[in-house]
This record gives C-alpha cells, structure tokens and sequence, in this order.
C-alpha cells in the first residue's frame, strides 16, 4: 500500500485521514510515514544484501530524532556534518561507532567531542583538517579512525550545480593525485587509523553510472594505496540515490537497478575483505513526507492565478532554492479529481494553471508555479508532496514565522514527534542580555 494515497478523494498517510489530522495539528505541518521510512531503508539493505554494506542514514536530509531512532532500530548507522547533528544521532540511542562525521568545515569543538565519544569515521576533506584532529587525537591520547573523502572529478550531468559535489573545483575532499601523499604523511601516526576512502558525488544522482565511474576511481586508489604500503579495507560511496519528485524526465531507479551493477563492480572488493558503507538520505527520506498547508487566499495577479497558503520557502525552501518541482494536490477532493500522477507539469483538461505562492515578503516565495490544480478556494487543504527530504531540516524562522510541527504516522496512529513552535521560541535565545 503506498504510504500516501487517496481513498475516496481523501488523502491518507497510511491509515489516518489529513483533512481529520489537519483539525488537531493545524496547518501548517510536516507529516511522515513510518512505513515509508522503513520500505525504504529495508529496500536498500535487500537489493545490497550480497555486499552487506553498512548504510548511515544522512541525517541532514531529515534530522527528528523520533525518525532517527526508527531507523537505528532497524539496523541504520549515521551520517552526520556538525555536532549538532551527532549530538541527535546520540541522542536518537545510536552508537557512536556506527556514526561517519562528515563535512568541510568541522570546527576544533566538534572535532573533539567526536573524538571523546568516539565516531567510527572522520570523512576527512582536507590536509588541515587531517592535522587538526591528529592533533586533538594525540592531546587526548585517543586514535581517531579516518576516511579521506576523495575527489573523484566525478558527477551526474543532471545533478543541480548546487548539489553537485563530486567534480573538480567544488570545495569537498581532497583532489585524487594529493591523496596517496596524505595517506604517506599521516599513516604513521598512531593517534590516526587511516581504514577508508570516501566519495559523495552529488545529490541526486540519477542512476548507477556515475557511481560506477567513482567506483573505477576508488579502485585505483585502492590499489595505488596497496601499492605503496598503505591499504585500506572500507568503501563509502557516499549518499545521492534519487527519490521521485513525479517528473516524468527522471524515472526513478529501483534499489535493484542501483545495486545489481555496484554489486558486480564491487564484488572482487568485498571478496578480498573490503567493506561498503553508503549515505542515503534524499531516497529514504523524500517520499515518506508531506507538508499540509491551508489556502488562505486566492487571487488574480495579471494573467496568473494565484493561491496564497500559510507555508511557503520559509519551511521548504527547495523550489525557491533550486528552482526543484514539488507535485502539489488539495487533500479532499472528488473522486474524479483524484490525480492521475504526481508529475508537477502535469495538465488537466478544465483545470486552470495556478502559481502556488508562501507568506514571505520574496518573490522566490513560490511552491509551485503554473500549476493545473482542480478548483481551490480559502479555507481548503494542499498537500506538498515528496517533502520529507531536505524540508523541515532547511527551515527557518524568516519573518518570524513558527516553524511548523511534525507528526510521524504509523497504522492508524499519529504521534507529534516535534511540536509547533511558538511565538515565545522566537525570543528564547534573545531573552537574557549582559555584557561580554
Ligand atoms: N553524504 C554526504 C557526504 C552528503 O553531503 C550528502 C548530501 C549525503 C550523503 C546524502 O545525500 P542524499 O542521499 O540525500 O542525496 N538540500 C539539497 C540536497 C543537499 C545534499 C547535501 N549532501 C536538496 O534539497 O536537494
């Protein structure tokens, strides 16, 4: 059963109605599937199986601790960037040895609190960043165990240029020729276990082949790694496997398309020993979320017509970001009304074209533009499809909106796993002044 379906014209989350949940939670609100968090999560671990990889969780893609722990029962590891995120990771139960630390730019205090508690991996982007946790680790009398995040030059021509990380030039790991001379330098050092090498080449990543073309990277590094006296035995390729945003463009691979060729490229690998790790988050996350929003106004504006919903970029800044196509649906409608499909272009015969525009004094502030939408008026319910990713983990208080809450569903219960914020949350961290 698909995690978010209509039933006679009424959108469902498993088996609670929307339109109901929106009466107690109000709108605007994040709702999560717990099924489809973990569909997806036990897709990935079957279509991989033969590789037995660890798979961390990318928890910037959508960070509720209440979902981290869902996931880390079934198995999940961690990818973290910042000590707050590992700081939830923890606080989600995980254990810090099932927790890879990655990112440009960690700062002397994350760097040493990963060290205390012990993360499993440092993804290590640059030659300072070696020396800086080498230095922590030795004034701590403590081995940190590292993965060199390599830059392959390799990406998906596709991928968005803002989320395209893997080719040469972007700031993220160390440019392949640099790599053999770090593992040289800092392989002696006994507050450092060199084990891995490590690779995200961008998000989303459409299909295996770009993959495989950092595959034949890493292979190589391997063997230059052997070669001279440093070897390795861990892979981590990294997160960006694609989730459907409806576009017809971009069919959705299965976990099997994905993994039936990494498996066979990686298979002489893990026969020697070697271990895989992956980051998914996007494919995890995106579909088992849904932001609810409320029609406040609808109005002409020249020859558009023109929805005003009480969310907008401040709680899902994807579409204004990255110009991304979120599919967009009121969640009660007549049977006949019932979309087809999720594709955000598709046209209707009848209906009209709507931009779909936030609160937010910005002209970015538009969730969909030039939608066929049935007829919608104030006071109905929209549902932002595929929001579960990279939605409320990117949103802010901009005009001094609350952010919204989020609901995890399961069967026909729905828990608030983060409430709505209040006007008081606003000022909190304002509240006290003194002197420095
Ligand atoms: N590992 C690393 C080192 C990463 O930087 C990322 C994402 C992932 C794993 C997970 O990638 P995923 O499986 O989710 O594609 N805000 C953008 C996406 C930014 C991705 C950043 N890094 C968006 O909304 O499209």
């Amino acid at each position: 059963m698909p995690p978010f379906e209509y039933r006679d014209g009424e959108l469902f989350c498993e088996d609670v109605s929307l339109a109901e949940l929106c009466q107690r939670t109000r709108t605007p609100a994040y709702v999560y599937s717990q099924a489809a968090f973990e569909g997806q999560l036990r897709g990935a671990q079957a279509a991989f199986a033969e590789l037995d990889p660890e798979l961390r969780y990318s928890v910037k893609s959508c960070g509720n601790v209440h979902i981290l722990k869902l996931l880390a029962r079934l198995g999940a590891g961690m990818d973290v960037v910042s000590g707050g995120e590992l700081y939830r990771a923890l606080r989600a139960g995980v254990k810090p040895e099932r927790v890879c630390f990655a990112g440009v730019g960690k700062a002397d205090h994350e760097i040493e609190e990963a060290i205390r508690v012990g993360v499993g991996f440092f993804n290590v982007e640059s030659e300072q960043e070696l020396e800086t946790i080498e230095r922590f680790a030795r004034a701590m009398n403590k081995r940190a165990r590292v993965s060199i995040r390599i830059n392959p030059d390799v990406g998906d021509s596709k991928t968005h240029i803002k989320t395209n990380t893997g080719t040469r030039g972007t700031k993220f790991g160390i440019d392949s020729e640099r790599v053999p001379g770090v593992f040289k330098t800092f392989a002696a050092s006994p507050h450092l276990e060199l084990r891995a090498i490590h690779m995200h080449i961008g998000s989303p990543i459409y299909g295996p082949e770009p993959y495989l073309r950092a595959i034949v990277v890493g292979q190589a590094m391997l063997k230059t790694l052997e070669a001279q006296g440093t070897p390795v035995d861990t892979l981590n390729l990294g997160g960006g496997f694609m989730a459907d945003y409806g576009n017809p463009e971009h069919v959705e691979p299965s976990w099997e398309d994905y993994a039936r060729p990494i498996t066979e490229a990686l298979r002489p690998f893990k026969a020697a020993g070697g271990k895989v790790l992956f980051e998914p988050g996007r494919r995890i996350s995106a579909n088992a979320g849904v932001l609810l929003t409320r029609v406040l106004y609808t109005k002409r504006s020249g020859d558009r017509n023109v929805v005003v919903v009480d969310t907008g970029m401040h709680h899902l800044i994807r579409p204004a970001m990255y110009d991304a196509e979120h599919f967009i649906w009121p969640v009660s409608v007549q049977p006949s009304q019932v979309p087809s499909s999720r594709d955000p272009r598709q046209r209707v015969a009848g209906y009209d074209l709507f931009d779909v525009v936030g609160p937010i004094c910005e002209s970015s502030d538009r969730l969909g533009e030039h939608r066929a939408l049935p007829p919608v008026k104030r006071d109905d319910l929209l549902a932002v499809f595929s929001a579960g990713a990279y939605g409320m983990v990117m949103a802010s208080q901009y005009n001094a909106v609350p952010r919204p809450p989020e609901v995890l569903i399961s069967g026909s219960e729905a828990t608030l796993i983060r409430r709505r914020e209040t006007y008081e949350d606003l000022v909190t961290a304002e509240s006290e002044t003194h002197p420095i």
